[in-house]
């Protein structure tokens, strides 16, 4: 027998107890008449004690090294010195025999809740990381929360089923990964962006409500939310309006939060696109604080103040406490919204001073009664300091957004553990690309128009809202979803107008038109994003930290080391020749 008990179990009641222990060795400390071994397994640490009196096995105890996997045999014992910090702290094991299951290399970092190992070194030891009690809690946690959703959603009526991995593009707006058919030359598989296809096409066959948690695969750039492939809770329904798919996700996004955090947020707050671009500079806002966007553009336009008066818009937000900033600071805050990634000219400051007099840096073009209209506007009050951008509307709208969220982390005022979850809604259908000259749809193509600016599709286009919903939570977005389109004539206009030819959209999407012939119900759904809801519950918005063995930021596992190449064979079989720059190749 390994053991009797986990290392996380004994208490005082124990004492006297026979037991067997079995985990790794944590640490080793020779006191002269007693060592010391913390043995550690997921569930905590115990106490291991080897005495003089029994010479040959303290002699043993002390030649363990560091995650040596050993399995102990003794009898619990009250501790001489106990240890309130640890739930084990009561008691130790007075060690009768002690076998080492496995001996251990020094491993290249400390495995303790604070490490000394660098963020790659532990991604290439992931599987010594994840001994990391954090690290484990993370796991377990997703693991929690992965089947309280599956719970839910299936108590409410919905079947998972499985759709294929090995499928054809289904474009969600980044690239596919692709896989080499060797059974037909020069063809390939895609994975898929999402099930989105598929989970339509199943509402054709009557399933009428479908839940899969489900991994997606999208080849785009990564960053602190985003891997190559994470996994979504997709999800699917019949014979609904986009009230009852808000109202089945906002319950299972409030039982969530319910369940882990104490908290009943209903109802979450809805906000059309337009209104949170305006309010916030983007369509994710994070509205567990105030700094709204004001917009001062009819204040400026006759004024001598030349970036002003020229730019198709001025705005700025309020910062709450901020004339006290010195002039370094604001200096700063001017160099950070000039960043390549901001973009911003630059920044147009006002101090509210605490006795109710102005400071600026466009004394010489504005007065008190200015400054007093911009305040009323951005909400400022006396001790705060205004902050304003001009240009272009959009472009400077989400500049602001940016340096308002910059200035709220920085501020402290985004508290990891307080939850604000919202619905946007009615975002634009379409989108202009300069870059390629056509529309893109801002969903995904099967997005229906709402039934109101339907007659917009063809003499107004870019003027159509969806009738598409993002779910959002502390300013990141954790699902989005749509009523989509189940009529092929729709469908095939949707095509037409995002530059698809009538073959092009057939030989891709000719499925699920044909099956839109078929007495196609009604139907939408959404798609929540697990990683990111299940890092943000757990108070961080990096998903790397609770996805066992995630992708690097270059999209590489530094662990098994892939992507990697294959041998000359594999690529013969997959009828593949490799046209690579000489420095790349293998
Ligand atoms: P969408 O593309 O909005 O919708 O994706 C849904 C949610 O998935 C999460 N997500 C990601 N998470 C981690 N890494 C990524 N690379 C990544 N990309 C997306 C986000 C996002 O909100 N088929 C539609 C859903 C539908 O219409 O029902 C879809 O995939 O949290």
């Amino acid at each position: 027998m390994y053991r009797t008990h986990t290392c996380g179990e004994l208490r005082a009641e124990d004492i006297g107890k026979p037991v067997v222990l079995s985990g790794w060795v944590q640490r080793v400390r020779d006191l002269g008449a007693v060592t010391f071994v913390d043995l550690r397994d997921r569930y905590g640490i115990t106490q291991l004690a080897f005495s003089k009196d029994k010479p040959e096995l303290m002699e043993q105890a002390k030649k363990l090294g560091r995650e040596y996997v050993v399995r102990v045999e003794g009898k619990v014992r009250e501790r001489e010195s106990k240890n309130p910090k640890l739930p084990t702290g009561d008691i130790e094991i007075d060690v009768d025999r002690l076998e080492v299951l496995n001996p251990s290399a020094l491993p290249p970092f400390l495995i303790e809740d604070q490490t000394d190992g660098g963020e790659e070194l532990r991604a290439k030891y992931r599987y010594l990381d994840i001994r990391r009690r954090p690290v484990q809690q993370n796991l377990i946690f997703r693991s929690r929360v992965t089947q309280a959703v599956r719970n839910y959603l299936t108590d409410q009526g919905f079947i998972e089923v499985e759709t294929p991995y090995l499928i054809k593009s289904t474009p969600e707006g980044a690239r596919d990964f692709v896989v080499p058919s060797r059974l037909h030359p020069g063809q390939f598989y895609a994975l898929p962006q999402s099930p989105q296809t598929f989970k339509q096409l199943l509402m054709v066959g009557g399933m009428d409500k479908y839940m899969q948690i489900v991994k997606c695969f999208r080849d785009e750039d990564l960053r602190a939310d985003r891997q190559p492939e994470f996994t979504q809770i997709d999800c699917e329904m019949s014979f609904v309006t986009r009230d009852d798919v808000l109202r089945t996700f906002e319950g299972l996004i409030a039982h969530l939060l319910h369940k882990f955090h104490g908290i009943e947020p209903r109802p979450f707050p809805r906000m059309t696109y337009d209104e949170a671009m305006a309010r916030y500079g983007t369509d994710k806002p994070d509205i567990r604080f105030g700094m709204e966007l004001g917009e001062i553009t009819p204040f400026v336009k006759d004024k001598d103040f030349k970036v002003f008066a020229a730019s198709e818009y001025t705005g700025g937000i309020a910062v709450p406490g901020g004339a006290s900033f010195s002039r370094k600071q604001i200096d700063g805050w001017t160099e950070w919204v000039k960043r390549p990634q901001v973009g911003a000219k630059g920044l147009v400051w006002v101090k509210y001073n605490p006795d109710g007099t102005f400071k600026s840096s466009v004394d010489k073009f504005f007065g008190e009664e200015d400054f007093r209209a911009w305040a009323e506007i951005t909400g400022a009050r006396p001790g705060d300091l205004m902050l304003f951008l001009s240009g272009p509307k959009d472009q400077t709208r989400k500049q602001l957004g940016m340096l308002r969220l910059e200035l709220a982390n920085r501020m402290g005022l985004r508290k990891p553990f307080e939850f604000a979850p919202l619905w946007i809604t009615d975002f634009p259908l379409l989108e202009w690309d300069e870059e390629t000259g056509r529309y893109h749809a801002m969903h995904h193509p099967f997005t229906a128009p709402l039934p109101e600016d339907e007659h917009l599709l063809d003499t107004d286009p870019a003027r159509v809202r969806a009738n598409a919903y993002d779910l959002v939570l502390n300013g990141n977005e954790i699902g989005g979803g749509s009523i989509r389109i189940h009529r092929r004539d729709l469908q095939e206009k949707m095509f037409e107008l995002l530059g698809f030819t009538p073959e092009e959209a057939r030989r891709q999407f000719g499925f699920l038109m044909k099956a839109f012939e078929y007495g196609a119900p009604p139907h939408g759904g959404i798609a929540i994003g697990l990683d990111r809801l299940v890092a943000l519950m757990g108070g961080e918005e990096s998903i790397r930290d609770f996805i066992a063995f995630p992708k690097n930021t270059s999209g590489r596992d530094v662990m098994i080391d892939a992507p990697d190449y294959i041998s000359e064979e594999q690529l013969r079989e997959l009828h593949l020749k490799l046209d690579l720059p000489d420095d790349k190749n293998p």
